[in-house]
């Protein structure tokens, strides 16, 4: 398998690949929760993980070296356990980043919570983990949707589905189900939009 080759960008600290192989050398890496049979909210992760959830996950998510963005990806506990199972994850963050988990190389910032990061026209996938404004999801639609993305995961309370899931009209099929399906929480919901792909006429 190719290694990973991920895209420099202006606002990370990492001009050359020497650099980011200093930095991240110099990374302190947190150690990871290990995950649990069962679903258990953890302090630095909205959604509650297992070891099932991340499985399933490793599943739904293509394969390194095809980028995957998260999109609010906070303290990035989540993304260092796919990062971890071989991913190439990126979190997305405002800045000042509540980062904690994720190295310098897969971790981007943006100034402000109304920003974009172009590296979501790179991606092949991305993830949505408990996104807090509507707006967000469907700006990156409109503006990334019809690009190199295939499949976008969103995963947050049920409750907060309703006003999410028009983000994904159009030419996308979307399957619903509760976490715990899928080794997740009752209250939260995964939803995965995949690209409908239309043969040319
Ligand atoms: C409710 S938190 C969820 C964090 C994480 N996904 C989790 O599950 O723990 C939403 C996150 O989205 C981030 N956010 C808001 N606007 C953003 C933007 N434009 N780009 C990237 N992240 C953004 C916030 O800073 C916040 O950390």
């Amino acid at each position: 398998m190719p290694p990973t080759t991920i895209p420099s960008t202006e606002d990370a600290d990492t001009d050359t690949e020497f650099d980011a192989f200093f930095i991240d050398d110099a990374f302190e890496r947190p150690s990871l929760p290990v995950l649990s049979a069962t679903a258990t909210v953890h302090p630095r992760c909205c959604l509650a993980l297992s070891a099932p959830l991340l499985a399933h996950l490793q599943i739904l998510l293509p394969c390194s070296p095809d980028i995957i963005l998260s999109i609010g990806s906070g303290y990035g506990l989540l993304e260092a356990h796919l990062i971890s199972a071989g991913l190439c994850v990126i979190g997305i963050e405002v800045l000042p980043s509540p980062n904690r988990c994720l190295p310098p190389t897969h971790h981007r910032t943006v100034s402000g919570t109304r920003f974009l990061h172009p590296l979501a026209g790179q991606a092949k996938a991305w993830l949505f983990v408990y996104p807090r404004r509507v707006g967000l999801v469907q700006e990156y639609m409109n503006i990334f949707g019809t690009g190199g993305v295939q499949k976008v995961i969103w995963m947050g309370p049920q409750m907060d589905w309703d006003e999410h899931k028009a983000c994904f009209a159009g030419n996308w099929d979307v399957d619903v189900r509760g976490a715990d399906e899928v080794g997740g929480k009752a209250w939260d919901l995964i939803a995965v939009a995949t690209q409908r792909h239309t043969e040319p006429a």
